[in-house]
């Protein structure tokens, strides 16, 4: 479970004071697919990220599974973000010079699993995505949807129990975009936590639960009609 209590995020850049994340308390059970709809600049990556250990918060508590990362030395946050939690980025994020078996083996070389048993998981996790024909080729031979497919291999690779995605379908035409949230969706299904940041609001009837984040403070919206309606006038305005 996360339990996330009295979460604040200030960035400062000189005189500027930006509040990111407002005070906010939430849970999320195992095994929930969570949709954080919210505009531009409404704090989304930024939740993720302290979600995910790649920012530390200004105050408040993130515990997951009885322990709060915020509190996390450099070392054990890093093996959190090795172990515990994968990350799906909208632009793919893969690295460019390898091809797509060595993307998905490279974390976990970082937690020292052995060479023969990474190719043979990597190879397991790119015929889950669908993309095992593919595993020589390199990120800028494939398209959109199919880096992306590689990418959630790659988020998977040590097996963690939280899956974080930002905005994971931003880049991809509308059919390639609901493929990949079917693939969340199976994911969740298999037990994994899921936390997908968004502006499409289609894809809110796959979640379990919907959080409506706006100006860093996050309500949790009860139905898709109520999200709609949000939606609209959000689009008026
Ligand atoms: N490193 C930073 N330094 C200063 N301000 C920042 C920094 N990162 C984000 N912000 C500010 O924090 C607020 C939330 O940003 P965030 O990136 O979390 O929004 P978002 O909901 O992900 O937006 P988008 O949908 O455009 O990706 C914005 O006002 C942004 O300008
Ligand atoms: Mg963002």
């Amino acid at each position: 479970m996360i339990e996330i209590e009295n979460l604040i995020k200030v960035y400062r850049r000189g005189e500027i004071e930006v509040i990111a994340i407002r005070d906010v308390s939430l849970k999320i059970e195992e095994g929930e697919m969570v949709m954080l709809l919210g505009p531009s600049g409404s704090g989304k990556t930024t939740f993720l990220h302290l979600l995910g250990g790649i920012d530390r918060p200004t105050a408040g508590k993130v515990v997951i599974n009885g322990k709060n990362i915020a509190m996390l030395g450099d070392k054990e946050l890093t093996d959190y973000r090795r172990r515990d939690v994968g990350m799906v980025f909208q632009f793919f994020n893969l690295v460019p010079t390898l091809n797509a078996l060595e993307n998905v083996m490279l974390p976990m070389q970082f937690i020292s699993v052995p060479k023969r048993e990474q190719k043979e998981r990597a190879i397991e996790l790119l015929k889950m995505v669908g993309m095992e024909k593919r595993a020589k080729h390199y990120p800028d031979e494939m398209s959109g949807g199919e880096q992306q497919r590689v990418a959630i291999a790659v988020a998977l690779a040590n097996d963690p129990p939280i899956l974080l995605a930002d905005e994971p379908t931003g880049e991809l035409d509308t059919e390639t975009g609901l493929e990949i949230i079917k693939m969340f969706k199976k994911l969740q299904e298999s037990g994994k936590t899921i936390i997908i940041a968004t502006h499409d609001l289609r894809l809110a009837e796959y979640a379990t639960k919907i959080l409506r984040i706006e100006d860093g403070k996050i309500a949790e919206s009860k139905s898709i009609g109520e999200i709609s309606k949000l939606g609209h006038s959000e689009n008026v305005k």
